[in-house]
């Protein structure tokens, strides 16, 4: 399958515009091996690619490139599948923009299209270029930070060490820290549903029986918060998971949730419940008496999530929480993503302006928390602060700049 790849990226401090010239003679000769056409756009200081050619054979040229230290900042911004290539007689041409008249460049580049009816009808390639030659796409600008300088340094902390079990109970949790790495603040505690054997929550589940699995889930957040008192949590926050369906399918659920915390010493005020999407939007109404029965007790309420699966804007349409958690699968690699960087940023502006905290889950590398910060995000959760921790609460890495 014929496909194509546009890319941005920036000329590194150490390479000088006078090296491109040679670069893109080598890269004619490996694409003309490889049958990858395209044209590289360069306007002094940033570059946009445009690769096509058979799906494998862009996928290892696209490995190279992002690997060549000649430029940073690599955002992949389209993927695309097309019948033609659009410069289909090009193995790569260099149109830096600086030698053109205004206005004159998209012409140019045009002119060397192969294929007119690729690069007309709305066509996505064009209005990359189109952008990019016009000054549009910097209005989307935004770069990851360097974090070259950041050293993660693992602190312990003020809570008790990891607890053993009574024998008889049914399930445990992990706690996972949700962090803002900058003012070296833990916002709240997650609890993470575990088998008695330390199993996952989907095995835990799979051992209730079928017609149990919502009492059973709404009983096991006991434990949760025994073991909050049990680690000494003070007036720090505990976040537990709850199955949408929980609350509208067990008879007074919420007095149930409100008496195991008063009975475990906490106060409705630092419990914050999190769901995620799901049949529940089809019995809305009764799932909204049991939101308004949380919010009337004190209890915050979280998106669990957002972005996978069901979990997205018809639940956040219906109804708005104190807090919006970011599912992994956005996160991930987000530094040199294009699609994830605007549907980010849209969520960040939504939430801006309905004074909604977002927390981004699933955080593993440096890179990925440094993009995000940058975007406006304060809290995080995920392995490159701290693992959940069976019984207790882990040691933290908090970021210093070593610069
Ligand atoms: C802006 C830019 C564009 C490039 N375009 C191509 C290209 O189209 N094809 C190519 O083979 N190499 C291209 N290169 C060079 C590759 O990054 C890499 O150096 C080369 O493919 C050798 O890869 P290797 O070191 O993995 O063997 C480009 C480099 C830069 C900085």
């Amino acid at each position: 399958m014929l496909s194509t790849l546009i890319y941005r990226s920036r000329l590194s401090p150490g390479c000088c515009p006078e090296a491109l010239s040679q670069i893109v003679a080598q890269a004619q000769t490996r694409n003309a091996a490889l049958q990858i056409t395209g044209i590289l756009l360069f306007d002094g200081d940033y570059f946009l690619q445009v690769l096509e050619g058979p799906d494998s054979a862009v996928n290892l040229v696209y490995a190279s490139i992002r690997r060549d230290p000649r430029h940073y900042n690599l955002v992949e911004l389209m993927r695309d599948y097309a019948p033609l290539r659009r410069f289909g007689n090009l193995g790569m041409e260099l149109f830096d923009t600086r030698s053109y008249a205004q206005g004159s460049i998209l012409e140019a580049v045009l002119q060397k299209g192969t294929s007119r009816y690729n690069l007309a009808y709305d066509d996505r390639v064009l209005k990359f270029i189109r952008s990019f030659v016009e000054g549009q796409w910097r209005a989307h600008l935004l770069e990851c930070p360097d974090c070259q300088n950041w050293r993660f340094t693992s602190r312990d902390n003020a809570f008790s060490l990891p607890i053993l079990l009574h024998d008889d109970q049914p399930c445990q949790f992990a706690l996972q820290p949700i962090v803002e790495p900058l003012s070296g603040q833990i916002s709240s505690l997650e609890a993470l549903i575990r088998g008695p054997d330390g199993g996952s929550p989907a095995e835990y589940f799979a051992s209730v029986p079928a017609d149990k699995v919502y009492e059973a889930d709404l009983a096991s957040k006991n434990y949760a918060f025994a073991l909050a008192k049990r680690i000494g949590i003070g007036n720090q926050k505990i976040a537990v998971n709850l199955l949408p369906m929980s609350l509208v399918m067990v008879p007074n659920a919420v007095e149930i949730l409100l008496d195991q915390i008063v009975r475990n010493g906490l106060i409705p005020e630092q419990v914050v419940v999190e769901v995620t999407e799901d049949e529940v939007i089809s019995r809305f109404d009764e799932f909204a008496i049991a939101i308004r029965q949380l919010r009337s007790a004190g209890i915050a309420l979280a998106i669990d999530d957002f972005g996978s699966g069901f979990a997205g804007l018809s639940l956040l349409s219906k109804f708005q929480p104190e807090k919006l958690k970011l599912d992994r699968s956005l996160v991930s690699d987000i530094h040199m993503n294009g699609p994830k960087q605007a549907i980010v940023q849209a969520i960040i502006n939504c939430c801006s302006a309905l004074e909604i905290t977002i927390v981004a889950e699933g955080v593993e590398k440096a890179e990925e928390w440094c993009w995000l910060q940058a975007a406006g995000i304060q809290r995080f959760q995920g392995y490159l602060f701290a693992r959940p921790l069976l019984n207790g609460v882990p040691p933290i890495a908090w970021p210093d700049n070593a610069a």
